[in-house]
């Protein structure tokens, strides 16, 4: 297979991620179908091409035609068969829980075409951890976009042991046919290239938050105004979402056992009180008031 061959995607998981990264497929020529298990979730995200489309074009950032053939490439339906059935390359972005992946893939080896590519968008997961659950290892790949997946232009392609060298040649093409800029990992670790990054800014700025050296906000400023940040890791959490940080740090701390994995207990707070950023309204920063 080449990545000319692709010419059907599915999108699993139409959250913060998928919703974004399917229109992008759609955008992009592909034939894309995106599926999520709850109805809502879909319907918010139909409601966004709907709206997205057009306004870019009001804009002047896309041509009529190409929202009007994107609007007609992409589906949405809540049936898993359906929308992977005839899927050349399938992009998983459902939540940041092995197991769920794990059963997800397993699910996806049984329904979708044996020659598909099943790449994950996981932020921290590599691949080898969920490849085995399927009967093709070699084309079980990290593909990692950035939030928001339509703006940001990074891709992390991460070659894992088990994946073969046209497995990532195609996934790599196919970032760049999505007009992406595409990096490639020839190892893996966990977190991939950027995350790691950021893991170490976000946790050194929370435990400045929590010994009482800044306000959250002073953090964020010394970021954009002295680092030339286009965000501070406050305001970058509530767009990725304080429940993913939460989960992710759970998840770590159940493979470690370290206390250091521990989500921190301001970032528990805001997780026991629903206030996972801006989709909910609240995280560090309040969005209720204004945008
Ligand atoms: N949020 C970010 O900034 C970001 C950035 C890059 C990568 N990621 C990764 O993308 C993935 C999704 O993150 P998100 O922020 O979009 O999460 P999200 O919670 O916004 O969306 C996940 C969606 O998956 C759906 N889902 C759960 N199980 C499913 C299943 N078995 N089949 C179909 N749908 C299912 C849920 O209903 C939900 O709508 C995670 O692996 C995350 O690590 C997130």
């Amino acid at each position: 297979m080449t990545v000319n061959d692709i010419k059907k995607i599915c999108v699993v998981g139409a959250g913060n991620m998928g919703h974004q990264i399917s229109l992008l497929c759609a955008i992009h020529g592909y034939k894309t179908t995106c599926t999520d298990v709850v109805p809502e979730v879909l319907k918010k995200a139909e409601k966004f091409a709907d709206t997205y489309l057009p306004g870019r074009v009001e804009k002047g950032k896309m041509t009529k035609e190409v929202a009007e053939a994107a609007r007609k490439n992409i589906s949405f339906t809540q049936d898993l068969k359906q929308a992977a059935k005839d899927a050349d390359f399938v992009i998983e972005a459902v939540l940041e829980i092995l197991d769920v992946k794990r059963k997800l893939f397993s699910q996806l080896d049984e329904v979708a075409p044996a020659h598909a590519i099943l790449a994950t968008n996981s932020s921290y997961i590599v691949s080898s951890h969920i490849a085995d659950a399927t009967k093709r290892p070699a084309k079980v790949v990290n593909m990692h976009f950035f939030n928001p997946a339509l703006v940001m232009k990074l891709v992390e392609v991460v070659k894992g042991p088990h994946v073969s060298d046209e497995t990532a040649k195609i996934t790599y093409e196919l970032s760049e046919k999505l007009e992406k800029i595409p990096v490639l990992l020839q190892k893996e670790v966990e977190g991939f290239l950027l995350n790691r990054i950021f893991r170490v800014i976000r946790n050194e700025a929370i435990w400045m938050l929590e010994m009482g050296v800044a306000s959250f906000e002073d953090i964020d400023k010394a970021c954009v105004y002295g680092a030339g940040h286009p965000m501070g890791p406050f305001r970058l959490n509530d767009l990725t979402g304080i429940d993913l940080s939460y989960i992710m740090s759970m998840e770590r701390f159940r493979k470690t056992g370290d206390p250091a994995d521990l989500p921190s207990p301001s970032v528990v707070e805001r997780y026991l009180k629903g206030h996972y950023g801006e989709k909910t309204g609240k995280g560090w920063y309040d969005y209720t008031q204004k945008k």
